[in-house]
């Protein structure tokens, strides 16, 4: 079996699975209590915190630990949504559910909500937002890459356009980090989605970075942990997790998309030459170096992925949308046909996937296809 569906999640680096297991053995204290088996625990959490930040090029003060992405993005959204308490918001089209259905909510109470269109490739366009603006648009939130196609958006030109007009940015980056470089700084994001179990980390752990002068109100009403902002005892151990891949992240970060480049490149040469008439959605460079989305002439991609059940695992849609038949909106919004949309398959590779594996993988699909 060739695991290929590293967007939906990826397996525990080995040397994050020791980290946890060492915490969990020997950390249970309480990282708010005063004693030393609290001091314990607060340092792990701590250290935990700059290993994300280094990753990121934030500040320890500037990462707020979260259940995962989805409650990052809600944070986000309903936490600027509340300090303003009316306003314009921008998204794109092709955003995950997790700041999409945020947003819809915010609609019914009364905020407006601007969709932009992507092109052909999935890329919205800089002009379209800024045709968009209004004098109330309070935020805006584009996520750095797609977990469909992978597409890389222009972040860094529309953190410029929110900075020159002091309107509150966000990007869900659940995708890219630990995938591609991704500095705040540079990006010029207010706010950031990362999720641990996108990189090698434990599931049901990550953070939003906040820029650290930013106003944000809180979502969950309790203690004072994570600066007021996300009240709740610790998850230690997982933080742990998630600060042990962001070091990991950050030493291969290099080698990770040399890899990913080369291998994805070489599933699609190879299925190419061997299935005539095979489709890449999205752009051929412009993207995550291990997201290959394909769609394959006269096949539904779930047809495909069934026959293929025990020996290639990848995701038509994304993991999230599993069982359900309906086309992408995220390729219908690229303006693909129904039957194109339909006919993709997703593959994602990993940092543990090597060049044997694409090549049984390569068998394994062409047999598939040609068994129709
Ligand atoms: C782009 C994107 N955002 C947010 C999430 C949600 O992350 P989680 O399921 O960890 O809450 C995902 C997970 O698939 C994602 O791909």
């Amino acid at each position: 079996m060739i695991y290929l569906d590293n967007n939906a999640t990826t397996p525990l680096a080995a040397k994050v699975v020791l980290a946890m297991d060492k915490c969990l053995k020997d950390n249970f204290g309480n990282p708010s209590s005063a004693h030393s088996y609290g001091a314990k625990a607060r340092t792990a959490v701590e250290k935990a915190r700059m290993q994300l930040a280094d990753l990121i090029g934030a500040s320890l003060n500037e990462i707020i630990f979260t259940s995962g992405g989805t409650e990052a993005n809600n944070l986000a959204i309903f936490g600027t949504a509340k300090r303003f308490k009316s306003g314009h918001i921008i998204t794109s089209c092709i955003e995950h559910p997790a700041v999409l259905k945020p947003l819809k909510y915010l609609e019914q109470q009364g905020f407006r909500v601007t969709y932009l269109p992507v092109d052909k490739y999935g890329f919205v366009s800089a002009d379209s937002l800024i045709q968009n603006l209004r004098k109330d648009t309070i935020l805006i939130t584009i996520m750095h890459s797609n977990n469909e196609t992978g597409i890389i958006q222009p972040i860094a030109e529309i953190g410029k356009i929110a900075n020159d007009r002091g309107i509150v940015f966000h990007s869900d980056a659940a995708q890219s980090v630990g995938k591609v470089t991704v500095n705040v700084k540079k990006l010029g994001t207010d706010l950031l989605t990362i999720v641990s179990h996108k990189f090698y980390g434990p599931k049901g752990i990550g953070a939003l970075y906040k820029r650290k002068d930013l106003e944000l109100e809180p979502i969950l009403y309790g203690a004072s942990h994570e600066k007021g902002l996300r009240p709740g005892t610790e998850n230690v151990c997982s933080i742990v997790g998630l600060g042990k891949a962001a070091e990991i992240a950050k030493k291969e970060l290099k080698g990770r998309v040399y890899n990913m480049k080369y291998l994805s490149k070489m599933l699609y040469d190879e299925l190419c030459k061997q299935i005539p008439g095979i489709k890449l959605n999205g752009h051929p460079s412009k993207k995550l170096p291990n997201t290959l989305n394909i769609s394959f002439p006269n096949i539904m991609g779930s047809v495909l992925l069934e026959k293929l059940k025990n020996e290639v695992a990848a995701s038509t849609g994304s993991a999230c949308h599993e069982g359900r038949h309906t086309p992408s909106p995220v390729l219908k919004a690229m303006g693909l046909s129904d039957k194109r949309a339909l006919s993709a398959v997703r593959f994602s590779l990993g940092r543990d996937t090597t060049e044997r594996q694409i090549k049984i993988a390569v068998t394994s699909i062409v047999k598939a296809y040609k068994s129709f």
